[in-house]
């Protein structure tokens, strides 16, 4: 059963489930439920993962922060001197409250306001991902009006399939990303004559939970040939940034390794002189956290029988959103046949499922760990029903860190009045 978890430090032991050196039970008893469980070593593992795999290319790892932006998980991230692929001023100020380095920095996106690249360029950041021509226009003036020349890399769109959920797949011609491939020589072109901005690089980014690295060497291709090309009219560039979308296993998924995934990429940019840059999300944080909860009901029923938990859609949205798949287990499984239930959250309604037809051995009050959490979990979370947002602790070998305090209404109510 161990070696089934997708959570790599994750084992069932005597005490029921363990993560590092901490058993699940005694995290529910000291913090309460529901609550999102991290582990250091996984993070830990997940980022050096890369760094082996990307070796002594120059290179830099800038994890998307989107997927868990909670300053314990960033401040792993800045301490191991990963860069970070933002989308707000609310990202990057995390960022930086985090420890993160400004100038590691890139600041992806189809619609910065004005605001946020002020504070973007007051902050120093690393690199703007243009996604339009009037973006361009944008920052141009922007920089301008502060005297200072912004870095950017356009986000071109490849046109390639990466096979994944159509709400993440993001490299196709229909999509909003990106500029098309067609017009980027154009607007680098343009680039070069505007006074406030300095091309530093080109980016692309095609999708998430890609478990094929075939569509991704398409696109390496394609942008190879439009770097080369742009060279040939005097453009050259610092860094090449292939985005982030590499898939990690919630169920029987085999995806490929760090190693796997970049070995193609790294040889059609072997000898170059430009900076290979990433920005993977999920594969870094996906399973190093888990959405620890506890059984409130079991409602046996006449077609579904349902457990009935503390979290719910409001804490993990996956499920509801995109149906997907979340493997779920007993923290300490009782010693009777399992009953097959819907695992369900006490939100009024029946898209709040966590998980169908699960066979779980367990009692009403008994504690379930859903996995694979730690990425597009907690931020996508919300306060639907009025819902307290759940606590946060990363495990670090023996030591809990709670990392975020559990909402209270109080948070909730905050800065709302009634009519007078
Ligand atoms: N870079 C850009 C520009 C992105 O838009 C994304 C993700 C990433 C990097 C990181 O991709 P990753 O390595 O995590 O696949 N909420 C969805 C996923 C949305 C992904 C959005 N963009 C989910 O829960 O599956």
């Amino acid at each position: 059963m161990t070696t089934a978890l997708p959570v790599p430090t994750l084992k069932a032991g005597p005490a029921g489930l363990t993560l590092e050196g901490v058993a699940l039970a005694d995290i529910a008893e000291r913090f309460g439920t529901p609550t999102y469980v991290y582990s250091r070593a996984a993070l830990t593992q997940a980022y050096e993962a890369y760094q082996r795999a990307l070796g002594l290319r120059k290179s830099l790892v800038c994890y998307a922060v989107k997927a868990n932006s909670s300053l314990g998980i960033l401040s792993v991230f800045a301490k191991l001197g990963a860069g970070f692929d933002i989308v707000s001023r609310g990202e990057l100020a995390r960022v930086l409250a985090a420890g993160g380095d400004a100038g590691k920095v890139i600041f992806s996106g189809v619609g910065k306001s004005a605001d946020e690249m002020r504070y973007a360029l007051e902050s120093g950041i690393g690199c703007f991902n243009v996604e339009s021509a009037a973006e361009l226009d944008r920052l141009n003036e922007v920089a301008g009006s502060m005297g200072k020349r912004a870095p950017i890399a356009f986000r071109v769109n490849p046109d390639v399939n990466p096979n994944t959920h159509p709400y993440i797949s993001t490299g196709l011609r229909s999509n909003k990303f990106g500029v098309a491939f067609t017009e980027a020589l154009d607007l680098y072109r343009k680039a070069a004559t505007l006074p406030n901005i300095e091309i530093s690089g080109i980016d692309c980014h095609i999708g998430s939970q890609l478990l094929d690295p075939a569509p991704m060497a398409e696109a390496a291709d394609k942008i190879l040939g439009l770097v080369d090309q742009l060279a040939r009219e005097g453009i050259t560039l610092d860094h090449i940034d292939l985005g982030g979308g590499l898939g990690i296993r919630y169920r029987d998924e085999e995806p490929p390794t760090p190693t796997e995934y970049l070995k193609p990429l790294l040889e059609r940019f072997a000898g170059r002189d430009e900076a290979l840059c990433f920005e993977p999300g999920r594969s870094l944080v996906g399973n190093a956290g888990l959405l620890l909860t506890r059984i409130e009901y079991l409602k046996p029923g006449v077609e579904k029988s349902f457990a009935i938990i503390d979290a719910a859609m409001n804490d993990l949205a996956r499920p509801a959103l995109y149906d997907a798949y979340h493997e779920i287990v007993a923290v300490a499984p009782r010693a009777v046949p399992a009953t097959r239930y819907e695992v369900v959250g006490p939100i009024c309604e029946s898209g709040d499922f966590l998980g169908h037809d699960r066979d779980l051995s367990v009692e009403t009050g008994d504690l379930l760990a859903i996995l694979s959490a730690g990425a597009y979990g907690m931020t996508m979370s919300s306060n639907y029903n009025t819902r307290p947002r759940a606590a946060e602790v990363l495990v670090d070998g023996d030591t809990v860190h709670v990392i975020r305090d559990r909402e209270t209404l109080e948070h909730l109510l905050k800065g709302e009045r009634p009519l007078p």
